[in-house]
């Protein structure tokens, strides 16, 4: 266990464990270490590293950090790929994807900071004695919990593993925007704990101390090891099904499911007129992972249509497997989260919601969908996710943002 009163000493006397070769000290996409032995899921898929790529692949994939060329031949459409391109990675235009460039701009004007949200009545609500019951002050406690760590490590992964690999300029525009955004929700997971006066010791290390908690994030990190490996390469069937594999667990799995029990536990809250600030907080988050997701998922198919001989049918098995282990761990952060039933939500109506959205994400990558019959327990939150409001949800912000940022050279 971490003091909290001097983590570097106790990281300092850590001993390096056996089965973590290769990890480098100054990486943060290291395994995380538990104070007892937890439950892990079992292996979904093969994790030894591929092959390495033949030499004439491996280093001739354009990084945006080449010698410009004088003279050279200019820029076409076609030149461009989503993964494994030779061309120039700085010159934004010409687009090939617009909808990437589409998605950028869409989060743009979505732009909201957390402390623009009142938080007084959350405060007094949490330090009332009897303003909640110890059932929703878990359910607020874990999720701020697994949030808190869990908006840093998708950042992580973004700058230090996916970044490198998806090799197209408008693509990396939404990525660098979608860091920005993932800073955005690890700030707002900080500012409801410093609002609402909660141990800081206790929620930043619930990924280390509670099971539930560190599961999901240690089944993530299994997923961005390689990629974040700086000899690791895209250029051979075996290490871009490695990428595409580990875009899929990131973006289909950890932002589009693991997310999804504690965004419908707070949420909950929300509408029943308590802790109505931390709530609005997870609304604009909701939000913005909503488009992450459906990024990531843009992402995924164009790289299939790009290589279709990536998405074999074994591949796809592999794929199924990694997302029902997946709901199976979510499932237990529902049981986890909250042991009784409380605010009119039961762990069997997750059950249920988990299937429903799993066999969502499988049909918008392709794949069949895995539970069938699965119903939405939680049609509104449907409201919230799948109305088109990219432009038009939470309208009177977005205009003020526009307003005010605009610049007047008078
Ligand atoms: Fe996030
Ligand atoms: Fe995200």
């Amino acid at each position: 266990m971490l003091l909290w009163d001097d983590p570097i000493g106790q990281l300092k006397s850590r001993a390096p464990r056996a089965t973590e070769p290769g990890l480098l000290a100054t990486q943060v996409l290291e395994t995380i270490e538990t104070p007892a032995p937890v439950v892990t899921p079992a292996a979904v898929l093969d994790t030894t590293p591929p092959a390495a790529a033949p030499e004439s692949t491996a280093s001739t994939h354009a990084a945006g950090l080449e010698q410009v060329e004088f003279g050279a031949r200019r820029l076409a459409v076609d030149d461009k790929q989503m993964i494994n391109c030779r061309a120039d990675l700085n010159q934004l235009v010409p687009f090939k994807y617009k909808w990437a460039w589409q998605k950028y701009l869409n989060a743009c004007a979505n732009h909201w900071m957390p402390q623009e949200i009142n938080m007084n009545a959350d405060v007094s609500l949490w330090k009332s004695r009897d303003g909640l019951t110890e059932d929703e002050r878990l359910i607020i406690k874990r999720n701020l919990g697994f949030f808190s760590t869990a908006d840093s490590l998708v950042a992580n992964n973004l700058v230090l593993a996916v970044y490198r690999h998806i090799t197209n300029p408008e693509c990396r525009q939404y990525l660098l925007r979608q860091a920005f955004e993932e800073a955005l929700h690890t700030h707002a997971y900080q500012y409801c704990i410093e609002s609402l006066g909660l141990d800081e010791a206790e929620i930043f290390n619930m990924y280390r101390e509670i099971p539930a908690v560190h599961d999901k994030a240690s089944w993530a990190l299994r997923f961005t090891e390689s990629l974040g490996d700086p000899t690791f390469s895209t250029g051979t069937t075996a290490a871009d099904q490695r990428l595409l594999r580990d875009l899929i667990a990131f973006y289909v799995v950890f932002e589009g499911i693991f997310f999804y029990v504690g965004f419908v536990q707070v949420l909950s809250m929300g509408r029943r007129n308590k802790m109505t600030g931390v709530a609005e907080q997870f609304q604009y988050i909701l939000r913005d992972e909503s488009m992450h997701m459906n990024f990531g998922i843009d992402v995924i198919n164009q790289i299939k249509v790009e290589n279709p001989q990536l998405w074999t049918e074994q591949f796809q098995r592999d794929i199924a497997e990694l997302i029902d282990d997946a709901i199976k761990l979510e499932l237990r952060y529902a049981q986890d989260t909250m042991p009784r039933g409380v605010l009119g939500l039961n762990v069997n109506m997750f059950e249920e919601y988990l299937h429903y959205i799993a066999n969502r994400r499988c049909a918008q990558i392709g794949l069949a969908e895995q539970y069938p019959g699965a119903n939405n327990p939680f049609p509104w939150m449907s409201e919230l996710i799948d109305l088109k409001k990219e432009k038009n949800f939470f309208e009177t912000r977005v205009t003020e943002y526009q307003t005010g940022g605009a610049l007047s050279w008078d």
